[in-house]
């Protein structure tokens, strides 16, 4: 199955895709924890893309795709995948078609997890994610039982770089500027579902799993 998660910044595309990761065993391609890691491996990737990242701006097209050009060629891919937070605009989305198709394995899903923008600011302030797991957390929604404490592997919680009111604000603005418009891209090529991504997160979950399980025939 490869399936493209789209939805804005605090939606729960990273949160879903952990859960599908177990479910159908397919990698996540995640483009902001790939940045991420090269920003605090200190690498010139990293040194490059923390700038935008820090203003809640898009990293270029040219770095990203790069990036998720080599991911996408590993062994691991040809069982499927997840991409979430790529493609981010139209002339990303543009590309990965042609370089899946040129790979002989196109696009089977768009899955918009849909969520009131109201919701978004909450969800973004109150995120802590796990250093050595990667599990995320909710200070207001779905604590840890210890605090700054992951349940799972006992690594110690952090509160993202741009996880600040001003830049979510600005990465909000992103998207609806650049990002949403991919919603349209996938319903004129037939492959957009939407799920409502508000409510139970193992609710959430399981009807992407209906949808996804009606789509393998
Ligand atoms: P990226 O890392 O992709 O961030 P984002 O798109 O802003 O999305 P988030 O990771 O913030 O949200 P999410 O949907 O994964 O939500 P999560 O599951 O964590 O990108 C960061 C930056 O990198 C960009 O700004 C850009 O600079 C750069 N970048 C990345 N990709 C790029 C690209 N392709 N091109 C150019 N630049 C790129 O959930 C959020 C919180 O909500 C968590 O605390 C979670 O526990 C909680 N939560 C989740 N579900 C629920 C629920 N149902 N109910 C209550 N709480 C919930
Ligand atoms: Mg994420
Ligand atoms: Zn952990």
């Amino acid at each position: 199955m490869r399936i493209v998660l789209l939805g804005a910044p605090g939606a729960g595309k990273g949160t879903q895709a952990k859960k599908l990761i177990e479910k159908y065993g397919i990698p996540q391609i995640s483009t902001g924890d790939i940045l991420r890691k090269a920003v605090a491996d200190g690498t010139p990737l990293g040194k490059e893309a923390k700038s935008y990242m820090d203003k809640g701006e898009l990293v270029p097209d040219s770095v990203v795709i790069g990036l998720v050009k080599e991911r996408l060629q590993q062994d691991d891919c040809k069982k499927g995948f997840i991409l979430d937070g790529f493609p981010r605009n139209t002339s990303q989305a543009e590309t990965l078609d042609k370089v899946l198709d040129e790979m002989g394995m196109p696009l089977d899903v768009a899955l918009s997890v849909d969520v009131d923008m109201d919701i978004l600011m909450k969800r973004l302030t109150g995120r802590r994610t796990c250093k050595q797991c990667g599990q995320m957390y909710n200070v207001y929604f779905s604590p840890p039982k210890q605090e700054g404490v992951c349940d799972k592997c006992g690594g110690e919680l952090y509160q993202r770089d741009d996880d600040k009111e001003e830049t979510i604000r600005k990465r909000l603005e992103v998207y609806e500027a650049q990002t949403a418009p991919l919603i349209d891209y996938y319903e004129k090529k037939g492959i957009l579902k939407r799920v409502n991504g508000v409510g139970d997160i193992d609710e959430i979950f399981s009807n992407i799993c209906s949808i996804l399980d009606g789509l393998k025939k």
